[in-house]
């Protein structure tokens, strides 16, 4: 299993995306490009990311019928990325369904993620809007246990269970975490937290850093602090 860094481009706009990545000299960050970004330059954003080097996670989180998510990544197949990703609360038919659309005619395809449940999410919330009855931890390892089942590669969830994730689907199959702070950094909103080194040591794979990194006053060092705490050197 692969280990790195991953930078969530949250920008606005292209303009702003370059500016960011041109600090980067020596080094080319794993990124993740998300749906404001996508809405608002369209495709060809991944295009030209990807004509500069760096592996991309394209983080559209998609959610419909099984034919329409065939047909979306179909169409999202075509385009050069290392990472894609939907709703576990699709169903396995609709995860089976995105990944025989994601893959190309030579057999190949980027990795395919599954959110369980978002962190934003609360288990009081998900009991009483959702009526999911179940505890969270419950919920999410029967949603990565289903994404395994379809074929899936990994899912996206908190650090905080990225142990369980692992436990309940085995160690090749890839957890990807986002809510990762400095120890000496402002959490922002986020509310269940880790650091890079103890999501590694929790069982992270991947890591998806925004806000520590991109509003950092010089966010090359602090993108190498991350690797550095992530990896180790
Ligand atoms: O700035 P920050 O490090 O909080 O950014 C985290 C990134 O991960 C954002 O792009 C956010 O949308 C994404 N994300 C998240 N929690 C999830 C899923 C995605 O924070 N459950």
């Amino acid at each position: 299993m692969n280990h790195d860094v991953i930078i969530a481009l949250d920008f606005p706009a292209a303009a702003d995306v370059y500016a960011f990545l041109d600090q980067f000299r020596d080094e080319k960050p794993f990124v993740k490009i998300g749906m404001e970004l996508f809405y608002a330059e369209g495709p060809d954003i991944v295009r030209q990311i990807k004509a500069r080097g760096h592996k991309i996670f394209l983080d559209l989180k998609l959610h419909d019928i099984p034919n329409t998510v065939k047909s979306a990544m179909r169409v999202l197949s075509r385009l050069d990325t290392d990472m894609v990703n939907l709703h576990a609360a699709g169903t396995i038919d609709m995860m089976r369904a995105a990944l025989e659309g994601l893959t190309r005619e030579d057999g190949r395809r980027p990795m395919l993620l599954a959110v369980t449940q978002l962190t934003s999410t609360s288990e009081e919330r998900m009991q009483k809007e959702l009526l999911i009855s179940a505890t969270m931890p419950e919920t999410v390892k029967k949603y990565a246990q289903n994404a395994k089942e379809a074929g899936l590669d990994g899912v996206v969830c908190s650090p905080l269970e990225a142990a369980l994730v692992k436990d309940a689907c085995g160690t090749d199959f890839a957890t990807v975490t986002p809510g990762i702070r400095f120890a000496d950094s402002a959490a922002d909103d986020q509310s269940r937290i880790m650091t890079p080194q103890r999501a590694r040591r929790g069982g992270s794979d991947y890591i998806v850093v925004g806000r520590p990194i991109t509003r950092a006053a010089d966010p090359v060092a602090a993108y190498r602090r991350c690797v550095r705490e992530f990896i180790g050197e």
